[in-house]
């Protein structure tokens, strides 16, 4: 088992599939099962009504998040969720970043924790396994999205913690809670 993951840059992904854990506290990253759907739900929920972390207004329903893990399953891409002391606490996954035939070997990631988890290694840990699942399924390119708000302060430094590189801001692209927000567009590639 790898412990905490150190900053990877590119070409530097690979490793067992087996779960990852972090050695304080005990977290544990494995693929999603229908049965974590509602904790993923409700970790989600207050980021799409308190925060414009997502561009989402309306939490994704149940239904939506079976369906995701059934997509994401059949094209071969992870989601995944990490548990703390047995409780989901977070989760992580990669979806196509475009529909068109081309973008085939590129994803967008999507990683959220329940605030409480956060500052803990627990993020750095479902992303490098992320990464790895991707490099495994094999991903080219990772983007990431990163919204213009404080409580998405995080996502920056995780994300180049692992060698994501900035390609560009997306001015006020998004309009939540009647603010215009623009987005930060980071991007890795994978060995
Ligand atoms: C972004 C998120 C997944 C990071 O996970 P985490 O477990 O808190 O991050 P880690 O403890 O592994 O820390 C990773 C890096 O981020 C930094 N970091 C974490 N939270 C931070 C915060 N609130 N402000 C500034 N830096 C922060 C850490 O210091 C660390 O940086 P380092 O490598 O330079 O030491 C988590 O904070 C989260 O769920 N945030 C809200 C949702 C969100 O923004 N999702 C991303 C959408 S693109």
């Amino acid at each position: 088992m790898p412990s905490l993951p150190s900053p990877a840059g590119p070409g530097s992904s690979s490793s067992p599939a087996s779960p990852a854990q972090t050695p304080e506290p005990r977290a544990l990253v494995r693929p999603a099962v229908a049965a974590d759907l509602p904790t993923v739900a409700a970790i989600l929920e207050p980021y799409v009504t308190g925060t414009a972390v997502t561009f989402d207004e309306q939490a994704p329903d149940l239904p939506t998040w079976r369906q995701r893990l059934v997509d994401l399953d059949a094209r071969g891409l992870p989601f995944l969720v990490a548990e703390v002391e047995g409780a989901v606490v977070g989760y992580a996954y990669a979806a196509p970043w475009r529909a068109k035939a081309a973008y085939r070997y590129t994803v967008e990631d999507t990683i959220y924790l329940a605030p409480a988890a956060q500052g803990r290694g627990v993020g750095s840990l479902l992303l490098a396994s992320l990464l790895e699942a991707c490099t495994r399924a094999g991903v080219r390119q990772v983007v990431a999205v990163v919204a213009d708000d404080p409580a998405a302060a995080g996502s920056l430094p995780l994300h180049r913690r692992f060698g994501f590189e900035t390609a560009g801001v997306l001015r006020d692209v998004g309009v939540k809670h009647g603010r215009a927000v623009s987005t930060t567009l980071l991007q890795r590639t994978l060995a």
